[in-house]
């Protein structure tokens, strides 16, 4: 049945509904408590999922009823998943969503608001004004600074590369306002990032057409954060050398470390320099949720623009990212267009388009799950939980600091993630001279981990080496788990090494 306009519709819509939910309740409860992903490797899951074959079915002729699609998602889907919400899952930046947030969604799905054309979304695009505004505010912009959700921080960076580009430059350059920068006019340009930013930078610079050379890479300090002095003097020997400075691309919360780069330092650089400050955001901003621990994301207020991404540490499910910008202009006079197909009869130069701000055009009515979970818990709520996971990131590298097993680098994390490694008594006192060993070491102990079922980790690389890394974006963890991930992994380590 597809309809609901029957007698019998409304009784089977709410079967359905009933159904749908026992089903996602049984994922939460039998599923995600049980271990953060399932022990199959990658070409296991494959044939179990699809078959000795291992590929993909061919698409559906005939129509099956809801009770098997329901059925065959709790047996072949709900038990392959990444469990964020299980208290071990110390992930990338996916964190176990808030069930207000989940409403949402829901109500968002029935929705079904195209937020582009202000009457193809009407209240949506409204409420959608009304979450930016909230996190203008957290952020502590200023009167007349704007903003727009987007899927993710991938997109938020690559619109914030094409302001630096079309406003920016533009500006630089002398150009008219109906000329855009293209071409040869993007040769000789400088960004200035550190070598811990995110590929979107180097992406978006791609894809704007910008030459490889473009993006600057300047070294991070020993705490993997960029630092003013460092990129003041790439400027001077770019400038020497008949360059153009035209923007500084700074990360408040690394996707390795969690590294905040000097951001007050750098929009004084910025300053005098004539530059755009972008400063990715996308994960560490929330930490304003939080009075306490807002300090340690400090100067995101002095940026031209800034990403955050409450699909990360806003507890959101994705997708929910956000460009906000200081001038609202910037973002409508470089993504303003007028197709045809959206005139109105009421005056469209009144109403909120969102097409005229972003490179999307349909876009989801992303703002109501932030909306609702925010007047859930409030800020004080939201904040609390982002304290409660600093904490606990502080309290793993504590009992890293006290144990000869293990490594932290750096020592003390700047928000919630922690990298770490873990070292044998074997390698212990030679680990100059053990360094591949130790990598693979590293490697072996988080497929072990993974495939206890334990807990879960990712790894990284840091100046060269691998390193486990926590990210610690989990409301539903807490001390215990803590512990309980260092004994696992130390029985573990004595197992994988041999040693
Ligand atoms: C610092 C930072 N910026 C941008 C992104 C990209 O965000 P998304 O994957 O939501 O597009 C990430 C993702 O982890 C990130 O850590």
């Amino acid at each position: 049945m597809i309809g609901y306009t029957s007698a019998e519709a409304r009784p089977a819509l709410e079967r359905l509904g009933s159904e749908a939910w026992q089903v996602a309740l049984s994922y939460l409860y039998d599923e995600q408590a049980q271990r953060p992903v399932a022990p199959e490797s990658y070409g296991e899951m494959r044939q179990h999922l699809f078959g000795n074959r291992g590929l993909p079915a061919r698409a559906p002729v005939e129509p099956t009823n809801s009770v098997d699609i329901l059925r065959e998602f709790q047996d072949r889907l709900a038990p392959r998943q990444f469990n964020a919400a299980h208290p071990r899952s110390f992930a990338y930046f996916t964190p176990p969503p808030l069930v207000m947030s989940i409403v949402g969604e829901l109500l968002t799905q029935w929705l079904n608001q195209s937020v582009d054309l202000w009457q193809a979304g009407p209240s949506a695009a409204l409420i959608e004004e009304e979450v930016v505004g909230w996190l203008r505010d957290l952020l502590e912009m200023r009167e007349g600074s704007w903003g727009v959700l987007t899927s993710g921080g991938v997109m938020a960076n690559i619109m914030a590369m094409t302001l630096a580009r079309d406003v920016h430059l533009q500006r630089r350059l002398s150009l008219s306002s109906h000329e855009r920068p293209r071409g040869r006019a993007l040769a000789g340009v400088r960004v200035y990032t550190s070598d811990q930013a995110h590929f979107s930078i180097a992406r978006a610079l791609s894809v704007l057409g910008f030459p490889r050379e473009t993006l600057h890479l300047v070294p991070s300090d020993d705490h993997f954060r960029l630092q003013a002095d460092a990129v003041a003097e790439a400027i001077a020997a770019d400038r020497g050398a008949g360059y153009l400075p035209l923007a500084i691309a700074a990360v408040a919360g690394s996707t390795n470390t969690g590294a905040v780069d000097a951001v007050p330092a750098l929009a004084d650089l910025a300053d005098r320099e004539g530059m755009w400050l972008h400063v990715d955001a996308a994960y560490g901003g929330a930490a304003r949720l939080s009075r306490r621990d807002a300090h340690r994301v400090p100067g995101l207020q002095r940026a031209d623009s800034v990403t955050i991404d409450p699909h990360k540490w806003f507890f959101q499910p994705c997708d929910i990212g956000a460009l906000l910008v200081q001038r609202r202009e910037d973002l409508r006079s470089t993504f303003m267009s007028r197709p045809e197909y959206y005139r109105a009869s009421y005056n469209s130069e009144e109403a909120l388009n969102w097409y005229e701000y972003s490179i999307e055009g349909t876009r989801r009515f992303r703002a109501l799950k932030l909306w609702m979970s925010w007047k859930h818990l409030g800020t004080t709520g939201l904040g609390r939980l982002v304290e409660h996971n600093n904490d606990l990131a502080s309290y793993l590298s504590e009992r890293i600091a006290e144990s000869p097993e293990f490594e932290a680098v750096p020592a003390l994390p700047e928000l919630s993630v922690v990298c770490f490694r873990h070292l044998p008594p074997a390698l212990r006192h030679a680990r100059n001279s053990n360094q591949e060993e130790l990598d693979r070491h590293q490697d072996q102990l988080q497929r072990a981990l993974e495939i206890s079922g334990e807990a879960w980790l990712s790894t990284t690389r840091l100046r060269g080496r691998t390193y486990l890394r926590a990210g610690i974006l989990n409301y539903f963890s807490t001390a215990d788990d803590i512990d309980h991930l260092l004994q696992t992994l130390s029985r573990l380590g004595a197992e994988v090494g041999g040693i």
